[in-house]
């Protein structure tokens, strides 16, 4: 997958924002991938050095953002931000459009969270500098994806032909829609385990016909389903993005995964969830050899160092 030199310059650039997992072909991916491999390899550089990266997170996060700041600071350049927003301006007011131009001042790309779907879109269009959309609400979690496909990959030593299996909250759930958005590339089938009101939504359902993806729909996590699995992507229901809190209530228990359920699976199976989790992984799949989700989200730091380059136009020595 590796193929490096031992210079890196930069060049011209044009923004490269990140908005959505769309927005790159299968060539840039795989690209970004072959990056993330060279990170692993050589996780510390000084090729950021002078580059000022705003972290700007108007919804909680863990490990989006503290991987994209370690990204950064390993590369040596420097972090500004918030994870606070009502320790901001926000609080007095200030529009969305006012901040991002006001932030543009200060640094040269600005990673975003924000719970408006659409809003890292919109703020491409407020500003020069580049956006990556490290969440906005229901829509889009593209470095997720980037950091899932580098998971695929590393565990099943391709991302061609693979039957991956979604559970839980299929609706709201902005990892699985950019997941299966990327995977129209390498030919996936696709099975979506959710409860009548989590399911998955049409628009997506649709754009998997519109690309000839093959799915099924499951309300029964039964065990032929686990057993002919190479992925089982687990997912946490979304209590923020409930009205009705009874609602959640009723359906955030529904699907949970336990070491027992695994004994029948597949060798190459591994367990991928984006965390945090709630309940729906059994604490005691942690310890089993096929539970992924731990170095999943440690590959989200040599992903982020990948994207982050991109962003910025850095050319690096990587075919
Ligand atoms: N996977 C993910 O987005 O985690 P955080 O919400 O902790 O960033």
């Amino acid at each position: 997958m590796q193929q490096v030199s031992t210079t890196f310059h930069f060049h011209n650039m044009e923004t490269g924002s990140l908005v959505s997992i769309d927005n790159l072909s299968k060539e840039e991916i795989l690209k970004i991938l072959r990056t993330a491999a060279y990170f692993e390899e050589h996780p510390n550089q000084k090729i950021l050095d002078g580059k000022i990266v705003a972290t700007l997170f108007f919804e909680p996060s863990t490990r989006t953002r503290l991987s994209f700041e370690t990204a950064v600071q390993r590369l040596g350049g420097r972090i500004i931000g918030f994870s606070d927003p009502a320790a901001t301006s926000t609080s007095k007011g200030e529009t969305l459009k006012d901040t991002i131009k006001m932030v543009s001042n200060y640094a040269d790309l600005i990673v975003m969270r924000h719970y408006l779907e659409g809003a890292a879109q919109y703020a491409t269009e407020v500003t020069d500098i580049p956006i990556i959309n490290a969440g906005d609400g229901a829509n889009q979690h593209p470095s997720q994806t980037l950091l899932d496909l580098y998971s695929l990959y590393k565990t099943q030593g391709t991302l061609e032909n693979l039957t991956i299996t979604m559970v839980g909250d299929l609706k709201y759930g902005r990892t699985v829609h950019s997941l299966l958005m990327a995977m129209r590339h390498f030919n996936p089938t696709f099975r979506f385990v959710a409860c009548k009101e989590l399911q998955m939504p049409e628009f997506y359902k649709q754009f998997c016909l519109d690309n000839g993806i093959q799915f099924t729909e499951h309300e029964d996590f039964n065990q032929a389903v686990i057993d002919t699995s190479d992925i089982i992507y687990m997912t946490r229901v979304q209590r923020e993005r409930f009205t009705d809190i009874m609602e959640y209530e009723k359906v955030k228990d529904l699907y949970s995964l336990n070491n027992a359920m695994l004994e029948t699976s597949r060798q190459n199976l591994r367990i991928l969830h984006p965390l945090p989790r709630v309940n729906e992984i059994n604490r005691d799949v942690d310890d089993n050899p096929k539970a992924y989700y731990f170095q999943q989200a440690k590959n989200g730091l040599y992903a982020r160092q990948a994207i982050i380059c991109r962003a910025l136009g850095i050319d690096l020595p990587v075919k």
